[in-house]
């Protein structure tokens, strides 16, 4: 299963409105756009793929809600569908514990950005300064960590750290969370059909 994690420090842990998504709602049309960067294809869905999204805005951080490409239904491929299904998964609220599926593929939970990491295997640390992507070594199931429109904090970075991820740069340029994502899957892609 290919992963991709992305920190969401403004997106808000509310219901919001779908008219206002880059503003009231804490930029969750970042969010929205990594859903699909993640998910889709041209007419079908990338089944092997796990999007989770880590919302730190007001009221009440974190949660994390998790797209598994898999279950995933209702999901069209434009920014107001994946964020009403946030907002229906804000909606149903997080549980105390563990997760539970707010829509068929889509789960909340209370989940911080440590407890998401160190629930994963292999995770790559995407970083305009890391290792150049291509001399990397990837079986293909790996988690791909990106930060919205700010940087990851140093403390986020120290779990990373702690958690053994490697650093990996799609280049000098910085490029769009969702497009970083688009480059990603891309690369992935051109590498299993090399195989
Ligand atoms: C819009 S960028 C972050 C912008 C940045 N924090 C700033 O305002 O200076 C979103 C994310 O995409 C990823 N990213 C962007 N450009 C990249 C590159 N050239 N190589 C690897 N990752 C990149 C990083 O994870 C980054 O946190």
């Amino acid at each position: 299963m290919r992963s991709f994690v992305v920190v969401a420090h403004k997106a808000v842990t509310t219901p919001f409105s779908l008219n206002d998504l880059p503003g009231g709602a804490g930029r969750m049309d970042i969010v929205a756009r990594c859903v699909n960067a993640s998910l889709f294809l041209s007419h079908g869905m990338r089944r092997d793929v796990d999007f989770y999204a880590i919302l730190l805005g007001e009221p009440n951080p974190p949660v994390t809600i998790r797209f598994n490409g898999e279950r995933v239904r209702y999901l069209s491929p434009d920014e107001r569908s994946a964020a009403s299904l946030i907002k229906k998964a804000l909606e149903r609220g997080a549980p105390s514990s563990g997760e539970d599926e707010s829509t068929p593929g889509v789960y909340i939970s209370k989940r911080s950005f440590e407890d998401v990491i160190n629930g994963l295997d292999d995770v790559i640390y995407l970083h305009e300064d890391g290792e150049d992507f291509r001399n990397i070594e990837l079986k293909g199931d790996e988690a791909f960590v990106l930060s919205d429109h700010q940087n990851l904090t140093p403390e986020e970075e120290s779990v990373l750290e702690k958690k053994g991820a490697r650093k990996a740069s799609l280049g000098k340029r910085l490029y769009h969370a969702d497009h970083c994502i688009v480059i990603v899957n891309h690369e992935l892609d051109m590498r299993e059909k090399l195989k």
